[in-house]
């Protein structure tokens, strides 16, 4: 593997060599101390992070690297106009891996095809974030034991949760999960979500939290994104939609997990906190060991051949892409390519989205 930037770009047997490793180094951190002494980490965020950013230079730095960054876009050249493909060809100069974050979706993939070093997609829009999934999956096998055969309701903004949509490509490579998707309609996930990935499992669609509690082995909560919202009347009026409570867990199984990624605003009551099936906490602290295994994995595999998109099957787009937060908007002379997927649909190929189907 040369960069990450969706979860499906990590098979199988990797995942569980991750989490095993994120294991080890969690029985024995004092064995990794010093095995990424003399590399260097850079975090480009061009949009704000507590746990996402500090796990990872807490990481680098627990593997005896070090770290150089910025936390926000006003404090790089993205805010003099700078593109992001010329941001990591740049840094590729100054460190050994670099972790991205960008508000714009396909943003990883542009920055991945110009950097030396290996890129990890911190977060790219509303549209994937697979380190956070690596996440929740080394939650579900600390707190299950399993990546399959499980019920797994997923509550809040389906439409803008980035982390649910890798959560979801990732539980659909396995056997036997059911997914429960609770929202309300104006936040119900994307058509490319259910097309690609949960056409490959069973689903069903509800509006309450109420009817999917009793039934839910894992409860994934999510916040109403304020940030990705055009209309900000839509978000007040969505904002309140749900909220998980110590009275509504009494509905819940005695052994249902709660994960959430964090940060949480409203939409779990303070007093479920204490609920030892509250998983949310532990799961923060599991991203920090995920992305070791994750920065050791790269730079053991890193042969300093680019990360490159094979264009022989890909066309060109005459018009703009049809998502106004997709990359291709912003970066100077990037190619509109368009990709053709297993189902016939055309997607642009930077944010994925459905073109023609
Ligand atoms: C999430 C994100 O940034 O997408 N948080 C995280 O990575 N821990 C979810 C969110 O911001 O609500």
């Amino acid at each position: 593997m040369k960069s990450l930037i969706d979860i499906i770009d990590i098979s199988v047997e990797e995942i569980e060599e991750l989490c095993s490793t994120a294991c080890d180094i969690i029985a024995h951190p004092e064995k990794y101390r010093e095995a990424c002494k003399y590399k260097t980490l850079a975090t480009l965020f061009f949009e704000p992070s507590t746990r996402t950013r500090l796990s990872f230079e807490s990481a680098m730095l627990g593997l005896g690297g070090s770290v150089l960054g910025f936390s926000e876009a006003s404090s790089s050249s993205a805010s003099k106009g700078e593109s992001v493909a010329d941001t990591t060809k740049i840094v590729s100069g100054y460190a050994d891996i670099i972790a991205m974050r960008h508000p714009r979706e396909g943003a990883a993939l542009v920055g991945a095809c110009s950097a030396l070093i290996p890129l990890i997609n911190a977060g790219d829009g509303a549209h994937a974030h697979p380190t956070q999934t690596l996440t929740d999956l080394l939650t579900l096998y600390r707190e299950k034991g399993r990546f399959s055969g499980l019920t797994v309701a997923f509550c809040g903004d389906l439409k803008y949760g980035r982390t649910v949509h890798s959560f979801i490509a990732a539980l659909s490579r396995y056997e036997n999960n059911h997914i429960i998707l609770v929202s309300p309609e104006e936040l119900a996930i994307p058509d490319y979500i259910k097309e690609e990935y949960l056409s490959r499992m069973s689903y069903e669609e509800v509006r309450d939290l109420e009817d999917a509690l009793p039934r839910a082995d894992v409860l994934y909560m999510t916040r109403i994104q304020r940030e990705r919202f055009s209309d900000p009347e839509e978000y007040e009026r969505l904002k309140n939609s749900y909220c998980l409570t110590a009275e509504k867990m009494t509905r819940a199984k005695e052994t249902m997990s709660i994960l959430h990624p964090l940060p949480r605003v409203n939409e779990i009551s303070v007093a479920v906190d204490d609920d030892p099936r509250a998983a949310y906490f532990r799961q923060a602290y599991n991203g920090k060991f995920i992305r070791m295994a994750l920065i050791l994995k790269l730079l053991r595999e890193n042969d300093g051949e680019r990360f490159a998109v094979d264009t022989t099957n890909l066309t060109i787009s005459e018009t703009p892409c049809p998502n106004s937060k997709c990359i291709s908007h912003n970066e100077q002379e990037l190619p509109r390519y368009l990709t053709r997927d297993s189902h016939g649909n055309v997607r642009c190929l930077w944010c994925e989205t459905i073109v023609t189907k």
